[in-house]
This record gives structure tokens, sequence and C-alpha cells, in this order.
């Protein structure tokens, strides 16, 4: 298949943009200048502006008096593409397998960046001009924690005032059910090591006599949550906002049943808190996760050691009205309260982002939920996800406006995995979803 749109998103595609990967950097800066190039070339001002990581790509539209601003933020970065061996087909090429789009990226985030930047060069191309006035932000460390964004977004405020901002960074709940989603969860990543003896130490000798930090951490990680799986952290759901009545009866209507959850991860059970269902956890419930936990011997056979050191890596998935910095407190006043006394401990505190949650009946949603019956022809489901986008926090501090997030990757998209795809299907729906939005917003 060969159209015009397929030959720029490939090419797209093609950059090995992986933020996280110094020895990349290369090709994050040549993915940057791709998008510059691509934006001058259908007519919008456009810039690649340095920072001390990976470059920003700015473009606009000729600014119109008395239209609105709408600005739609992108990351052109990808996650690291290992392991390779499980790829059917390179990453790094691009190739069409039953309507689906194979590459990293292709769905998070260049598919959806580029069909919002295909669907403006559409919208100029037929009519010479935009129904409101478009500002791009792409950056390239979103996968890598958008550590120069925030500074970024104080230093340009003016350059970049809007009265609306559209992110194409979530997910649909299935295949042709569009989806407005209203809010997301926030995190928090921690690490806690224990520290025994000054060195490793023969078991045979000194089993029963050292303490064991590995043997004295699970314990305290068991402590993390009670027998029901609800986190048993003190304080932890203070702060946690109820589901909404209308949320939860919205939300049992969706294909999202125990079956698809079994489903999606390949298992025959299920776990979380009680008196939730699974959709309501993922969603709208807040969670701690134990994401790896290390320390002593760990090659083949065994090894009879009593390991001088113990860590596990934590994060929390946050709702509102959570707040990180409570949290991390709570954390830490628990893991001191429960660690004992034979070992020392050191907590480490990684990234953090508050929850989102805007109003989807305000009327910019309801423009938005117009945008997506036109392009898909069915209502928008509106839903909640528990994925975390920690930059929305400062885009809409900073530029003080509302954020819509209409998001198209598929539950079965595989983003962050081998074989990440996009339907084509979603690709064009895109297009079609930014000029509509774009007329929507204009009426708005
Ligand atoms: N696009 C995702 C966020 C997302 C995932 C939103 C699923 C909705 C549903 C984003 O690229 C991502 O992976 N974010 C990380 C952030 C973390 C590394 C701080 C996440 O959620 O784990
Ligand atoms: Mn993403």
């Amino acid at each position: 298949m060969s159209t015009p749109f397929l030959e720029d998103y490939f090419a797209f595609l093609r950059f090995q943009s992986v933020s996280t990967e110094p020895a990349l950097a290369p090709q994050v800066a040549a993915c940057a200048e791709w998008l510059e190039r691509k934006f001058r070339a259908m007519g919008l001002e456009a810039r690649v502006y340095p920072t001390a990581g990976h470059p920003i790509v700015v473009a606009r539209s000729t600014p119109k008096p008395g239209r609105r601003t709408l600005l739609i933020y992108g990351h052109y970065d990808v996650q690291p593409a290992d392991p390779l061996e499980e790829w059917h087909t390179p990453p790094f090429e691009p190739t069409v397998r039953d309507g689906l789009v194979y590459a990293r990226g292709a769905t998070d985030n260049k598919g959806q960046l580029l069909a919002h930047i295909l669907g403006v060069e559409k919208t100029l191309r037929e009519r010479g001009e935009l129904p409101v006035n478009i500002i791009f932000l792409a950056e390239g460390e979103e996968e890598s924690g958008s550590e120069h964004l925030a500074a970024f977004l104080e230093a340009h405020r003016e350059e970049l005032r809007c009265d609306l901002i559209a992110i194409s960074d979530t997910g649909m709940v299935a295949r042709g059910l569009p989806s407005l989603t209203y809010g997301l969860r926030g995190i928090l990543a921690m690490e806690v090591r224990l520290h025994g003896a000054e060195t490793d130490l023969h078991s045979g000798l000194y089993g029963g006599v050292a303490p064991n930090p590995a043997t004295l951490l699970a314990r305290m990680l068991a402590t993390l949550h009670d027998a029901d799986f609800r986190v048993a952290i003190p304080g932890f759901y203070d702060d946690v906002a109820p589901l909404q009545a209308w949320e939860r009866k919205e939300w049992a209507r969706l294909p999202l049943d125990e079956a698809f959850f079994k489903e999606a991860i390949h298992s025959q059970a299920l776990l979380g808190e009680g008196g939730y269902t699974p959709v309501e956890r993922a969603w709208g419930r807040p969670t701690a996760e134990i994401n790896g936990i290390g320390g002593g011997y760990q090659g083949s056979g065994s090894k009879t050691v009593i390991p001088r050191e113990a860590f596990a890596k934590l994060s929390f998935r946050l709702v509102p009205n959570q707040k990180p910095a409570q949290i991390e407190a709570c954390v830490r006043a628990h893991l001191e309260r429960v660690c004992p006394p034979q070992v020392r401990m050191e907590i480490l505190t990684g990234h953090g982002g508050q929850p989102f949650l805007c109003d989807p009946n305000g009327p910019d949603g309801l423009a938005a939920r117009r945008a997506l019956v036109r392009t898909w022809g069915v209502e928008p489901a509106l839903i909640r996800e528990g994925g975390s986008i920690p930059i929305l926090e400062a885009l809409r501090g900073t530029l003080g406006v509302e954020i819509l997030l209409l998001g198209m990757a598929l539950p079965d998209c595989a983003c962050h995995a081998p074989n990440e795809s996009f339907p084509l299907e979603n690709f064009e729906a895109g297009m079609r979803l930014n000029q509509a939005l774009l007329e929507e917003l204009a009426r708005a």
C-alpha cells in the first residue's frame, strides 16, 4: 500500500528516537529535525529548541486574531524496542500486516501525533486556512520523564499561550469505540534498600546469627497490603475521592468485564482490592506495586549466601485527590515503622505526577464529544484510565487552560512491548478527528 500519508508515517517511524538510550541521541535529534521540516513544508512556522536533554519542536499556524488557539501536545520519542528477538518484523522498519502498522512508536505516540499533524495539513490544503489557530508542541523526553519540558513551558509561556490543549496519548475502550479520557492516575516511584553485614556471608557459618536483609525486606513488603489487597499503609486512602455513582454506572456498561481483563493479561486469575470491579480498580482506585526485587544470588543453581543487601522498586498509582508528596510521607513513615532495627534502611524517591481529572461536560468537552461522534459514528465512552502523563499538571498549571485527552490506542496495541501496532483505520480516524475537532472548537 502506498499513500502519501503512509510515506510520512513510515519516515517518522524509521527514526530510532529512543530517549532513554544516550547512544541514540543523534537519532532523536534527527527525528526532531524531520518534524520541523514537515511542519514547514505544510506552511507552519516551526522551530527546534535544544534543551539540556532532547529537543522540543514548536510549530504554529499564522495566528488569526479573534480565533481561539488550540495547542496539540505529543511526543516523538519512543520506548526502547527490546527484547528484539520477540519482534516479528524489525521495530524500526514499519510493516503493514492485516491493516495494522507494526513498529515501535506506531501508536505511542508517533501515529497519534502525526494523525493530528496530517489532519491539519489536509485542512490547510483543502481550505487554505484553519478554523482555529494551532500550536504543535512535540517533546522528545516523555518516555524518560519529560525532564526539561516544565522549565521550557515556564520560559515560553507567552509563545505557547492558548485557549485549550488536546492530547492523543491515551486509549480507546475497543476498536471502533471512541473514548474521551477525563481522568488519569498519578504516580509516585520509590525504592527501598536494606543493608545488613558489610559483605555477603557464608550462610552455614552465619545463618541463624546474621540478619538477612532479603528475609527482612520480604516481611516489610508483605505489610504493604492487607489480606484483601487493600493498601495497608496508614493514611494512604485519606484523600481518595470516592467513585461517583454515574461513572460506576457508565463503566459497568463498557465491554470491560472480568473476562476481558483475563483475556487481556492472558491469565486465569485476577487479583486486586475487594469491593470494586476490575475496571474500577484499574481506573479509579490507587495501588501499591512492587516493580522489582533484588539482592543476593540471582544466578543459576543455588548459592549458600546471606546477602549484604536487598532492595525493592515500588510505585504507587494515585487517584484524585491524593498528592505524591503526601503519599511519599505516608510510605516513608510506614517503612520506618516496620523496618527492623538490625538493618540499615535507605529510601529513595523517584518521579512523581499528580492524578488528572477534568469535566467531560464543559463546553469544550462537549465539542470534543461531537468531534468524536462525527469521526466514528458512535457516541464516545467517557472513561478514566490507569496510566499516567505526569506533564499534564505542568501544562495545565503553566498555561492555565484545560486539557482534552482524545486517545486512539487500543488495549492490544502493545505499547511499550514487542510488536507494537496501530490500525490504519485509527490513523485515518485521527486525521478526521483533528479536522472535526478544529471545527467544533471554533463553534464552542
Ligand atoms: N501514554 C502513556 C500513558 C497512558 C498509558 C495513558 C495508558 C493512558 C493509558 C505514557 O506514555 C506512559 O507510559 N506513561 C508512564 C509514565 C511514567 C513512566 C511516569 C506510565 O503511565 O507508566
Ligand atoms: Mn505515550
